[in-house]
Order: structure tokens, then sequence, then C-alpha cells
């Protein structure tokens, strides 16, 4: 998840872009660039690291004479990058703006070509120089190859040939004051100001300048000059679209019009989950993990896994075991990392080892995957950050691709580390020949049409959740139930509202509950139950019907269209429709938002829960 955003005006537009990217930098930040036209040329700057190491880098840019701000009159006409690297490493050639071997065109990109490679050997074929590692390069080259005096149709002949999910923004140093930009999936906005225009992945990259903006939509390609915004379809017909008035003050810009951090990346999941199987599900039934460090041999061999995490990722960890165990019929076992590093754990050589941190710094995680490494085994790291001391202490990295978060409680990084875990499963399926290859088409489609169906999830169960916790944000106890893959999701609703609100709740497994929580059951206590269709929705039913006979009031989240629910339970809350294995990417949401809502209502902060940070590097 990168941060781009382009000027056309009249005003120098070097510190524009900069203040543009200092607003996007939650995006990414391993590095950044900007490159602006001027004089016919194209002037341009990038650093490795965060933005200031950009400023320092335009300083002594200007220092050696550089064009990009001394110049008069200054550059009115540029785009830039902060970047979440994804394809190559974080160095200063694989830094985004990226240019043809004439140095005329620039783009700056957010998302992944999965074509590249074959784009690119096309390309160098045709003498096309390349200088960096990156997928995104291959599209200023694609578009020179096109250019012929218009730059927009260049862009839509260079659209028509690329795959993936990405937006991107290009200028041309021939064609000073205009950019054209064109959306695959990641967002794209454009600013409307008086007598200049802006390009950007989010609207506060330039909302101090202007509230008039434009969202371009999937498969759009947009013009900006000066005088304006022209939207028109891949095939050039022109599309009219009236811009919106943005209200919001500078907090509810940094939150992207949200009110608070957790629910804005609540409201990014979909893009979580779709940037982290982006480029690893290239065809229709393939996983293509090769940027993981693992022989293919050895994964064939596999005698078992261990997935050791803390807190939420345990809860994702969790519902990888089931997936690969179902898939890849190899023995999963999982611990909590604060566990397993004290409980002297017995590892073969043959095992490989996942250590499951977003942040990538979490104390009791690392120190059980280096006690792993110690005895023999391969370790990888499931992280969300990149250079992050799990990379450092693991044998091979698989990032989530989840941008990143502020809140202290996860929301998108869990569901991105899910569609990691399934992503492994799926490749040690396909390496062990577990799952027939018409199983792994189904899944593979499936996992790709997960963004889709959060999205559907999010916008259906808004309002029910709403009524669900204004009816019971005064409890003071909730009980949540949930049976096989359904366990790591009610785990991990309980924990988030334990986390925001500070209700105590306890999770069980559905089965579990008679040997002792039932106890705990009188009418006034919620029962929070996740009901997803699976092969054990019929057990769960009964364990509902339990719950009720207890004069308990139950809630269930449910499969959309499924029957079997009926009227088991007091309320219901609907999920979109996948394959039972993949239903906790979505089941998981209306107890997000059931969290957040109750929170809300009693008046808490959380952004910021008492007693929590967002990492645990402390043991
Ligand atoms: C989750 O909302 C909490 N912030 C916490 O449980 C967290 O998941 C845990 O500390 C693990 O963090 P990690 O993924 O960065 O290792």
């Amino acid at each position: 998840m990168c941060g781009i955003v382009g000027y056309v005006g009249a005003r120098p537009c070097r510190d524009l872009l900069v203040a543009g990217l200092e607003k996007l930098e939650y995006r990414g930040y391993d590095s950044a660039g900007l490159s602006v036209i001027e004089d016919g040329r194209v002037e341009s700057v990038r650093a490795v690291g965060h933005l200031g190491n950009l400023r320092a880098a335009l300083e002594e840019h200007d220092s050696r004479g550089g064009r990009v701000a001394v110049a008069a009159p200054p550059a009115t006409t540029g785009v830039a990058h902060t970047r979440w690297a994804t394809h190559g490493r974080v160095t200063e050639e694989n830094a985004h703006p990226h240019s043809d071997s004439s140095d005329r065109v620039h783009i700056v990109l957010n998302g992944i070509v999965e074509n590249h490679a074959k784009l690119r050997r096309r390309l160098e074929a045709d003498g096309g120089v390349f200088s960096s590692e990156t997928d995104a390069e291959v599209v200023a080259h694609l578009i020179a190859s096109h250019y012929d005096g218009d730059l927009a149709a260049a862009v839509r002949a260079a659209f028509a040939k690329l795959r993936g999910h990405y937006a991107f923004v290009a200028m041309h140093a021939d064609q000073p004051g205009v950019l054209v930009g064109a959306r695959k999936e990641c967002p794209l906005v454009a600013g409307i100001g008086e007598g200049e225009s802006f390009l950007a992945s989010a609207i506060p990259a330039f909302l101090a300048e202007t509230s008039e903006v434009v969202t371009i939509e999937n498969d759009e390609i947009v013009t900006i000059d000066a005088s304006g915004v022209r939207i028109a379809d891949s095939e050039g017909d022109p599309v009219e679209r009236e811009p919106e008035t943005i209200d919001w003050d500078s907090d509810a810009a940094e939150k992207g019009g949200y009110e608070t951090f957790m629910l804005k990346e609540i409201h990014e999941q979909a893009d979580a989950v779709a940037e982290t199987i982006a480029g690893r599900l290239p065809g229709d039934e393939g996983v293509d993990l090769s940027e993981v460090d693992l022989e293919d041999d050895y994964l064939r061999g596999l005698k078992r896994v261990v997935i050791v995490a803390c807190g939420t990722s345990y809860h994702a960890g969790l519902v990888g075991r089931y997936a690969i165990e179902e898939w890849a019929r190899v023995p999963v076992e999982m611990d909590v990392a604060s566990e397993y590093r004290y409980r002297n754990p017995v590892v073969d050589p043959g095992d490989l080892v996942i250590g499951l941190t977003q942040s990538g710094e979490t104390a009791d995680t690392l120190a059980a995957m280096r006690l792993a490494r110690e005895k023999g085994a391969r370790v990888l790291a499931i992280t969300n950050l990149m250079g992050s001391q799990a990379t450092r202490d693991a044998d091979a990295v698989l990032y989530t691709r989840a941008g990143l978060e502020v809140s202290v409680a996860a929301t998108k990084t869990f569901v991105a580390q899910i569609a990691a875990m399934y992503l492994v499963g799926l490749r040690l399926a396909e390496l062990r020949g577990t799952l027939g290859t018409e199983r792994l088409t189904e899944l593979v489609g499936e996992l790709k049409q997960m963004p889709s169906k959060i999205e559907e999830t999010l916008a259906g169960c808004e309002d029910r959740v709403r009524e669900v916790a204004e009816a019971h944000h005064d409890q003071k106890f909730f009980l949540y139930l949930g049976r096989h893959i359904g366990l790591p999701v009610c785990l991990e609703g309980a924990l988030k509202l334990k986390e925001v609100s500070y209700i105590p709740t306890d999770a069980y497994a559905a089965g579990e509950m008679k040997h002792g929580p039932i106890a705990l059951l009188d009418e006034s206590t919620p029962v929070v139950c996740v009901a997803t269709d699976s092969p054990v929705l019929s057990k769960v039913l009964s364990n509902v019907e339990e719950v009720r006979a207890r004069g308990a009031e139950t809630i269930a989240i449910v499969t959309e269209g499924s029957g079997a629910v009926g009227d088991v339970a007091e309320q219901t809350i609907e999920v979109a429709r996948s394959d039972w294995l993949l239903q906790p990417i979505v089941a998981i949401l209306p107890l997000q938002l059931l969290a957040y809502d109750i929170a809300r209502r009693l008046g808490l902060n959380v952004d910021q829960p008492r007693n929590l940070a967002k990492t645990v590097t402390v043991e």
C-alpha cells in the first residue's frame, strides 16, 4: 500500500507534493521520491527511508545546483510517491518515480502489476533499459512505447496490456501541465482547485488545498491540467462525474474522513486482503510464493508446521492451522509464543515454524522464532512491516500488505494475516498434491473474491450491528462461542470487545460450553455465536439451543441465505457467502464493528485503549 500524489497548476509544486506525501505516509514509508517537469526535462529526487530523508535529499540536490527547487520559474507539474515495498528491495533505485529509458515518461504507482515480468522481457527485447527491480517501472516503458505526442492515448494503450491491482499517475516531459492517471482496483481521487488540479491515492493528500473531489472509478483513465479534470473509460469514451465537497477537518482528514483510525482501518480491509493476495495468485489455479525463500522440495517434504504468535496474530494463526491441515494434510501445531518459548518444545529439523506478527517486533514471538531456529527448525516470518526484527530472525519472509495500522486494536492486519495463511495452505497443497486441480482452482477463485465480499459484508451488516450494540452496550459480560474455523473468529471477536470496551468476555469452543461456562449464563447474558456455514453448523446450532434454553440472548453470525439458522437465534447478522473455510475473513467483520460501536457508545478512545500498546516489545 503506497501513496501517490500529482499536481498541475501555476504554483511551485515541490512543497505541495512533499506536503501531500506527509498525509499519505501511513500508506508506506520505506522510501519516497518526486519528479517535476522543468524546461522540457524531468528532474527527479528519491531517497530511502522516511520523508525526512527525501527532504534532505532535495536540500542536497538544491545545494548541488539541482533544478527541482531553484530554477526560476519553479516547476508546476510533478508527481510524488511514498513506498511500501512489494517488488524489489528498499533501495533508491527501486524508489518511485520510475522512468522509461529516455527519461521522458515518469510514473508513480500504488499496487501490483502482475504481468510485469512478461511485459519487461518484451520491452527489453525491444531495447528498453530497466534500472530497478520493481514491477512498476514496466509501466513507464510501456507508456513510452505507445507515446506519439498524446499522453492520454499512450496511457490507455498501456492500460489495456497491464494486469493486476494498481493505480498510477504518469507525466511526459513533452507535455508539461498534464498528468494522466489510471485505476485498476486501487484507490485514485482527483482534487479540483482554482487553476490547479491534483491526483492522489487518498483525499488527505490535497485536502489542505481543495475540498472539491472527484473519485476515479475502476477501469477509468483521468487527465488533469490547470483547467480541470477529464475522465474517460478504458475505451476512451468520456465519463461525466460531479465533484463532491469534502467537509473534513484536519483530524478527520488524517483518518480519511472516518471518526477514528480503527473505523478507517476496518474499512481498509478489502484493500488489505486484495493487496496481500495480489501478484500471488497469478493464474486461475496456482499460488506464486516465489518471494518466500524456502525450497519446494523442503515444503513438499515437510513433517510438521508450528505456528507461534501473540494476541490477534495467534487467532489468525489458528485459522491458518485449520486451513493448512485441511488442504495440505500436514500436521500443524499452534502455540502462544509466550508459552512456546518456555515449554522446552520438541523441535525436529524438518519442522517449519511460522512466526506470525504484524509489527514484526513482538518480543515473545521473536524469542519463540529464535528458539525454534536454534533447535534446527526453518523459520518463516509472516509480518506487515518491512525491515522489522522478525525479518532478520527468520529464514524466509512473507509480507502481508495491509499498510500501516495505527489503531492499537488490530483489524486490517488480522484479515491480511488470514489471507497470508490461506496462501501458505494452498501453496503447500499445490506442492504436496493434496488438493485436486479443480478444488484448487475453486479455492483460488474464491480467495480472489474475498475483497469484494468484505465490502459487501461491511455495507450489509453495519446497521444491524448498530442495533445489537444499542441493545447490549450496557452489558457486564459477553460470551462468544464457535466451532472449528468459527472458534478463532469468536476468540478474536471477544478480544476486540475486551480491548476497546473493557467489558469482560469469554470465548469458548461451543462444544466445551456444557463443561463449565454454561454456568455463567442467565437471562441477561448476551451470547455471540459464530454460526457460519460449515460441516459442524448443526452442532453449533444445537449449542445455540442450549444457550437459549438458559434464557440468554443469542446473537448469531450467519452466512447469507443460510436457511439452516432460521430462528434459532434471537438476532442474526449475515455475512457474504464464500467457501466455508474462507468465512473467517468476513465473519470477523460484524464482531469488529460490534466491539467498535459498543466502545463508542461508552465514549471510549478506541484508537488508544487503556493499558495497551500497538507493539509489545517487552517480555
Ligand atoms: C490486537 O488488537 C492487539 N494489538 C495485540 O493482541 C496484538 O495482536 C499482539 O500484541 C501481537 O502483535 P503482533 O502481531 O505485532 O506481534
